[in-house]
């Protein structure tokens, strides 16, 4: 038994389309990022956990990003192979932990998915709402027998819409996706030019309602919005320069980013006492709660804008992510077969968005969410460790980008991510835990015996 057989860097062979460059890149990075975390989570991030201090929750779950990034980018910079941490952790751990990471990653974008065209869902029907437009409940929500909902069916018809675009090709995909971003940007503006005008610093105070371990919590909810930057490097084969495009494509979208969630999110809880921020369209209703309800109308609009986006590239990632698996021998060779009219892998992209279109037809938003942080945390963990590793083992090996500080920047990456993960609930650790089990079952009957590194059957191949 071999479980930490390693891949060398070099031996990826390339099908894909090289058409992205840095520009595209950063586009989409803001695409995957800026969504249901700042449209949506906010809200209750600030009723519930931290109050006015929901600024330094962000602060804080963005010092957590941004050291992964930096991990991220020396890793995506020198080793710019589809499917992001899972590679990297197949040239720095081996297999078995390898496994386990690419494992939890399609937990990560398939989950995230899900809670993201739920939160699009319920954009897109108060939208209809304000032209006097009613779904009829049984099809406005996920199953609840109290409230009489069975199905979600918008959050199901843009999942299907999204991949049938991805099924089309990755240059059209970023076009789409570029219009989109700039669509959603003009709104986080608008929303800041109009509403600094109705900010009350009354409503700062009292600033931390629920003490620094609500702001924690609040970090760790919050987090969510971030997410995303990561999926930038799944993406590392179809970038014409990756070791110099993939790092200012993670660094620039995140920076955009955290820049403007630092200031909504002063904006918000200055408009609105946090208290009454609980509702599922809080950018929105800031606005309206001054009596702007044409500019709240808007915003609702570019909200479903940016929040198809994040759907866009999340889709993306676990299509790249199962080609990367597959073509490694770990799950089935006919997810990676790539269209040849499309050049991109189709089979993956309709297995991935039929399953994501049940998922979020049927599981309610917030239980999705905390499953899809503690996913994340665990592979920004695993990378910054990463990033570790590979300097003691491969030190020779060309870096587009160096992290500074190694190993203090990628220990202090391990153990914010190792905090904000302990901060989450017990629920997302049981997911969790259910979830890499399944995984480890999966190996030990299939992977394991179908690895590309696989002596056996390195040898078949030979003697074919
Ligand atoms: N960061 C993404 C969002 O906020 C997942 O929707």
């Amino acid at each position: 038994m071999n479980l930490f057989r390693k891949k060398s860097i070099q031996n990826s062979t390339t099908t894909l389309n090289k058409t992205l460059g840095a520009l595209d890149l950063t586009a989409l990075g803001v695409g995957a990022i800026i969504g249901t975390g700042i449209f949506v989570m906010t809200g209750v991030a600030a009723a519930e956990h931290a109050g006015p201090a929901l600024v330094l929750s962000f602060v804080l779950a963005g010092i957590a990003c941004v050291l992964s990034a930096l991990c991220y980018s020396e890793l995506a910079s020198s080793i710019p192979v589809s499917g992001s941490a899972y590679a990297y952790s197949y040239v720095a751990f081996g297999e078995l932990l390898a496994w386990i990471l690419g494992w939890d990653l399609v937990l990560e974008y398939g989950v995230a998915a899900a809670a993201v065209s739920s939160g699009w869902s319920g954009y897109f029907q108060g939208l209809l709402e304000g032209f006097g437009l009613h779904l009829p409940t049984a099809l406005s929500g996920a199953y609840n027998a109290d409230n009489g909902t069975v199905v979600n069916l918008p959050a199901i018809v843009i999942i299907l819409l999204i991949t049938w675009l991805l099924s089309r090709g990755v240059k059209e995909t970023a076009r789409f996706n570029s219009i989109m971003v700039i669509v959603k940007l003009a709104v986080v503006a608008l929303f800041i030019a109009a509403g600094i005008f109705y900010v009350k610093p009354e409503n700062w105070t009292p600033f931390m309602p629920f003490g620094f371990s609500g702001v924690v919590n609040g970090a760790a909810t919050v987090f969510f919005a971030y997410i995303g930057f990561d999926a930038l490097s799944t993406a590392a084969e179809e970038v014409k320069q990756p070791q110099r495009d993939l790092p200012i494509g993670i660094i620039s979208s995140l920076a955009v980013c955290t820049a403007l969630y630092i200031i909504v999110s002063l904006i918000l809880t200055g408009i609105v006492p946090y208290a009454n921020l609980d509702v599922s369209d809080p950018v929105s209703y800031a606005l309206r709660f001054v009596h702007q309800d044409f500019i709240a109308g808007l915003i609702s609009v570019g909200a479903i804008a940016g929040m198809t986006t994040v759907l866009l590239v999340m889709l993306f990632g676990q299509t790249r992510l199962l080609f990367a698996i597959s073509r490694d021998g770990l799950l089935p060779k006919s997810l990676s077969a790539v269209s040849p009219k499309t050049q991109t892998p189709n089979r993956s992209t309709w297995i991935v968005g039929g399953l994501i279109a049940v998922l979020t037809g049927f599981v309610p938003l917030d239980r999705l969410a905390n499953l899809t942080n503690i996913g994340t945390l665990f592979a920004f963990l695993v990378v910054s460790l990463g990033v570790i590793a590979l300097r003691y083992l491969n030190p020779e090996l060309k870096r587009g980008f160096r992290v500074p500080w190694v190993p203090v920047v990628p220990l202090l990456s391990a153990a914010a991510c190792a905090y904000l993960m302990l901060n989450l609930d017990r629920d997302a650790w049981i997911g969790f835990f259910l979830w890499l089990l399944v995984g480890l079952v999966i190996y030990a009957v299939y992977g394991y015996r179908n690895s590309e590194l696989n002596p056996k059957k390195l040898r078949r191949g030979n003697s074919e």
